[in-house]
This record gives C-alpha cells, structure tokens and sequence, in this order.
C-alpha cells in the first residue's frame, strides 16, 4: 500500500487533495503563527541544540524527554519534526483555531484521542517552511509495505543546490524534479516565473502546498517526465536534484531515489535537454552523486552533443567509499541485520554497474551566449566538503571569467576574494609551506600552493595587477589555478563596487 493509498484508506482522501485557492489565506495565518512562535532555522537550532538537518529519527526521544520543555515552540516542533502527539491545549499556544482547522481538512493534522498528530514533517530552509514527507518508519504508516511516492525530506543536497544556484534575477526558472518544492521557492526570489514539474503526483501536491503556506504566487508545479510538460519552452535557470542513486535489483523503486542502474540514467537526460531548455547564457545547476569522476567529463561532453555551445563546472564535495555510500542508503532498514545486508547488496550492484568511486557534488552547465565557435570548457573544482551556505555568485564569477578571458580582459584586474587567507608554516629545515584557507567561503577548498602563487598572491593584495599582464607570463597558470579555486577573480579596474558584485561588496563591508 503506498502512502497515498493508506492516507485515502484511513483519512478519506490523500493529504492536501482538498487544497483550494482559497485555502491560501489560511495558509499564510499558519506560517505567521508559526514564526511567531519561534519556528525557524535559528530558533529551532537554538533550542534543540542541533541544526535541524541533523534532526533525525534516533534524535527524537532525546529531543523530545530531556531537551525540548512545555513552551509553544518545543510543542511545535515535536508535532511537525519529531512524530510525536501534542495535546490540543499545547497545539493552542502556537496554532489558532481556524489553523488547526484547515490543517485537520488537508489532511496533515489528525487527532488521536484528545491529542493531534501531524502526517508531514514542517522543515526551515532560507526563511521558508516546507512540508516533505515523514520519516521511512513513521509510527503512523503502520500498513504502509511501498513508499514509492514518499516526499522527499530535506537533505543536504537539497539545501546545497539551493545555495550553488546563482541568485541574479532571471526572468524564467524551471524547476526539475521538483519534489517538496524547495528548488521552486528559493528561486522564486529571483525569477519573475517558475514552473516545477515531478513525476509524483503527492510531490505535485506538497509543493503547491508549499508555495501556499509560503505566499508565493509565481510559482506552478505540473506533474510530468522531466522536460514532457513544458516542450519548445526555453528557461534562463534549470535547476535539478534528480533520484541518482544506483538502483539495487530487487527492491521496491522509490521515484525520489533511484537513477537507474549506474543512478545517471535521469542525469544523462537532463543534460543532453540543456540545448533545447536553455535559453542562450541560460544556467543550468544540478546536484548529483558524481560516480567514476575521471570519467565524468568525457561523459556529460557525450549528453551535451554539440559540445561547443556550453561551459560546465563540475564542483566536488567529497569522496565517499563505497561500504559507506552503501550503508548510508541502507539506513533505512529496521533491523542491523537488514541494514548490513541492503548495504551489500548495495555495493554488489555498484559494483556491478562499474561504479568505482563516488564523489558528492554539483554540475552547472551553461549555454553560451555568443554562439562563438570556441571549444566548451569542463573544469572541475574542488570545494567544501558540504557546502550549506551561498556560494551562487562564485560559480556566476566563474562563468564570468571564461568571458573576460576570451575578450582578453583589457581593463580587468585580479582581486582577491576577501574570505580567503594565507597561512605560512616555517619547518624546522628552515623552509616555508604555504596554504590559503577560507573557513567561511564554502567555494574554496583549502589549497596548499607554491611559492610562486603565494608571491602573485601577496602582489594582488598589496596592488591592481592586471590581467593582460599576467597573461602568456609564467605567472598564468598559476593565476589561472587561483582563478579556478575561487582565490583571485577579475574585476574591473576602474568600476565602482556594483551591488550585485559581492566581492566588491564584501570589500566594502556591506556583507
Ligand atoms: C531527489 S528528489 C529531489 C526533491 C527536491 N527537488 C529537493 O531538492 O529536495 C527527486 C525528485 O524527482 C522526482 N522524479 C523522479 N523521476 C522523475 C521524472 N522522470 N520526471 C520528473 N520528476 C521525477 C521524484 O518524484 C522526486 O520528487
């Protein structure tokens, strides 16, 4: 019985299949108590002491017995975070009446005796709330054999593409595989339209859902195969978090998981489309497990086809051995026994399937906006092994970059990023070892460099050194490398810092 199956079976209809337009006040009056009462990344960190992607089922008795008090906020949350029945007294302090009211109609509250229980987990990200499915083993899906259609939670390559994605405003954003929504809504800030689209009806629904309970307007979600629902349509943003991890032969197929047997078989899809959605100087963020990196770029050149036409970044987390991707995915299962025995399975099929390494990470693809016959560029960048905070104007500067560099970069100049540091280690030999470092710049992997780079460093900090210079010196490879770690960039000499440009802006104190 899938989720959708049970929830018609025992609440007479599938959870938010009663959502109407009007529903949407009511929804905003949900999200404003809701904050009221302290619902939000920072509060609910503040108060269970952890950050709430790292709430998870083994956290919820802790949280819930020897942490969280009688207060509305530790009420909240262990109705919409941690699976636990509220007494109504208690939801009352956070929820007024005509709230509980419409909740209980959509099917995400439902009493229990004279106590209420929540069918969805209600997740902060970047000031939004978002409702996704609950946890695999919910006490409540007691029936439930095929979650197939479970929603999605937020994990971090949800939260991380949302922060890789570029923020500049675009007139069209599509969002694909859209699931709870999250992609659509955080670029809903800086698109005049998005369109979401997933194959999962229920996923259709909680976004919709989602944009309500938020009060966005210029967001649509359709149910669909990838590009199916919007044909001949061109987008200036292509966002995806695709199933990509590879399927284990013999389990039941959940759609927000499985990418087939090598997990690219949606990823090769998405890419080979970049040439028809894209508009041209369109971007396209996907976040994926990188399998087999060496190999990755010959692979998205093959997807892409006309390979002149694009530029891609492929920026990389994290290396993960197989065992532990493997037991990871088998988390899930109840027992330790099944967990060890999903988890090799696993790893057989990976192997099977030729898997050899497993990086986390993201692919930016961007069509070109000049249609000029150079050859594209795949390069691949090192960056912090979990990125959770903006870094969306470090891929723009890399984009940037290439275009600069190809007019020749008359009047640039290289500018140092502001986060980055240089720390010297002088070894007991006498000699020095350098490495710039960047704590606060998830862009910049730490990078041990040469003497050299460090002296071309120590010169762009002290003055303007212009990039016409350094190019065809012996200089260029090593700025070229600092360049493609996110340590230098290219400004111009002699603009005025630009709002947008954060550099400057962070340069001058205003971020
Ligand atoms: C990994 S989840 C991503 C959810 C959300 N975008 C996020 O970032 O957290 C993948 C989503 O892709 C959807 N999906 C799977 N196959 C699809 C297809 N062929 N076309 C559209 N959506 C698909 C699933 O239903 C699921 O919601």
């Amino acid at each position: 019985m899938t989720l959708d199956r049970f929830s018609e079976r025992h609440h007479g209809r599938a959870v938010f299949a009663a959502m109407e337009p009007d529903h949407r006040a009511v929804l905003g009056a949900v999200r404003e108590e809701l904050f009221a009462a302290g619902y939000d990344e920072d509060g609910i960190h503040a108060l269970a002491g952890m950050p709430l992607l790292e709430i998870h089922p083994a956290t919820f008795h802790y949280l819930d017995r020897h942490v969280l008090g009688t207060d509305p906020l530790s009420a909240a949350i262990r109705l919409f975070l941690l699976d636990r029945t509220v007494d109504e007294q208690s939801v009352s302090s956070f929820l007024s009446e005509a709230s509980v009211e419409v909740l209980l109609e959509l099917g995400v509250l439902a009493r229990s005796g004279g106590d209420l229980r929540s069918q969805i987990h209600i997740t902060c990200v970047d000031g939004l709330l978002l409702a996704t499915d609950t946890g695999r083993y919910s006490q409540w899906w007691d029936g439930v054999d095929d979650l197939g259609d479970r929603v999605m939670y937020i994990g971090y390559d949800s939260v991380g593409l949302a922060q890789v994605a570029p923020r500049d405003r675009v007139a069209r954003t599509l969002d694909l595989c859209s699931g709870s929504g999250i992609q659509a809504l955080v670029a809903s800030r800086y698109s005049d339209e998005v369109v979401g689209v997933d194959l999962n009806p229920r996923a259709v629904r909680f976004a919709r859902f989602n944009a309500a309970l938020n009060g966005i307007e210029n967001a649509t979600f359709v149910r669909g195969d990838l590009f199916g629902p919007v044909e001949g349509r061109e987008f200036d943003r292509v966002l995806s978090n695709p199933p990509f991890a590879p399927e284990v032969p013999g389990e039941s197929h959940l759609y927000y998981r499985d990418g087939g047997p090598d997990g690219e078989r949606l990823l090769a899809r998405i890419v080979a489309g970049a040439g028809q959605v894209l508009a041209p100087g369109g971007l396209m963020p996907i976040t994926t497990d990188l399998f087999n990196l060496s190999g990755l770029p010959r692979r998205i050149g093959e997807w892409l086809g006309a390979k002149g036409a694009f530029d891609v970044l492929v920026l990389v987390e994290r290396e993960l051995a197989a065992w532990s991707y493997a037991d990871t995915h088998a988390a899930h299962a109840p027992t330790a026994v099944e967990r060890t025995a999903y988890a090799a399975r696993m790893v057989d099929a990976m192997d099977e399937a030729g898997i050899e390494s497993v990086h986390t990470g993201y692919i930016v693809v961007r069509k070109r906006a000049d249609g000029s016959s150079r050859p594209g560029t795949v390069e691949t960048v090192p960056v912090a092994p979990a990125v959770t905070r903006p870094v969306g104007s470090r891929v723009a500067d890399h984009f940037r970059f290439l275009d600069r560099d190809l007019d020749g970069g008359a009047d640039a100049v290289l500018r140092t990023n502001p986060k980055v540091r240089l720390v010297t280690t002088a070894l007991p030999d006498g000699r020095r070892t350098y490495r710039l470092v960047a704590p606060d710049d998830d862009y910049v992997a730490d990078m041990d460099i040469s003497d050299l780079a460090r002296k071309l460093w120590e010169a762009t900090l002290a003055s303007d050194v212009r990039w016409s210079v350094i190019r065809g010196s012996a200089l260029e490879p090593v700025a070229r490398d600092l360049v493609r770690h996110g340590a230098l960039a290219l400004a111009d000499q002699r603009a005025e810092p630009t709002p947008e440009s954060t550099w400057s802006s962070q340069m001058n104190g205003t971020k």
